[in-house]
């Protein structure tokens, strides 16, 4: 059989979606966007332009008043459709306490592997590797109620990826996270074999893990005009002596 050309392969592809939550008041008007397979893609925007909108239409959680959804080749409008294609798409939701089931970390971080038909000891082994991979293995036995913001972003992300995801969708990752974490995560996510779309405000972290940025602006997307993005310097106390952040 001959060898597909899957670096075309279309993942995502938004065609002239309009939304609003309200009749009266579009909040995304008549935009595109496609994610191909090994993409990276960046997306920022003010406060309020509808990211987290328009993550919720690519997962099926809100229906556009026009427009079509195609994942994986696939055109979405039901509810099956979308349960279908969701276990490929793991979504990193901008509020970690969105994402949490289970009580303990360790629980919580098995249960996707576990739902998709792995043993719960294979679960809990796969769990234990992305936790230790993350560098959070000493949160598992902890209650996920009682971490930081920070500690249940990382748990949150720890979740998804354990469900090996054909694409990632990332919402806001960087908040909440310390230097540290937030060094850890960019070394992941670039080390991952893995398309991804991340919505942020972070210029320096999109600069960092995708090669390509879009702004949502005037309630669409501007594919044309993507942005360039620089990695830069910074500034904390001693940042002057020679220095890294692994
Ligand atoms: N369930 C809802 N009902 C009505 N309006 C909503 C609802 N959810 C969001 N909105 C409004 O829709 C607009 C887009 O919201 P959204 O959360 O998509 O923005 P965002 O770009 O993700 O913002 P941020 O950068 O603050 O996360 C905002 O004005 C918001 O107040
Ligand atoms: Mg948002």
């Amino acid at each position: 059989m001959a060898k597909q050309n899957t670096s075309t392969e279309e993942l995502i592809n938004l065609q002239n979606i309009s939304f609003g939550y309200t009749k009266d008041k579009l909040i995304l008007d008549n935009l595109n966007f496609k994610l191909k397979l090994s993409e990276r893609i960046g997306l920022i925007g003010a406060n309020g332009t509808g990211k987290t909108t328009l993550a919720f239409i690519i997962l099926g959680l809100l229906t556009p008043q026009q427009g079509k959804v195609k994942l994986f080749g696939k055109i979405c409008q039901t509810e099956k459709d979308f349960q279908q294609i969701r276990p490929k798409i793991g979504f990193v939701f901008q509020n970690a306490d969105d994402q949490i089931i289970f009580p303990t970390v360790l629980e919580d971080v098995a249960f996707g592997p576990l739902n998709l038909g792995l043993s719960s000891e294979q679960a809990l082994h796969k769990a234990e590797n992305i936790l230790k991979k993350l560098g959070i293995e000493h949160l598992k036995h902890r209650n996920i109620f009682n971490l930081s913001g920070g500690e249940k972003k990382l748990v949150s992300i720890a979740g998804v990826l354990a469900m090996s995801p054909k694409v990632l969708i990332l919402d806001e990752p960087t908040i909440g996270l310390d230097e540290h974490s937030r060094a850890k995560l960019i070394n992941i996510l670039t080390k991952l074999d893995l398309s991804y779309f991340i919505i942020s405000h972070d210029y320096d972290f999109l600069a960092r893990t995708t090669q390509k940025q879009y702004i949502l602006k005037n309630k669409t997307i501007f594919l044309d005009n993507t942005i360039v993005l620089h990695k830069h310097e910074h500034a904390h106390p001693l940042g002057y002596i020679t220095h890294d952040h692994t």
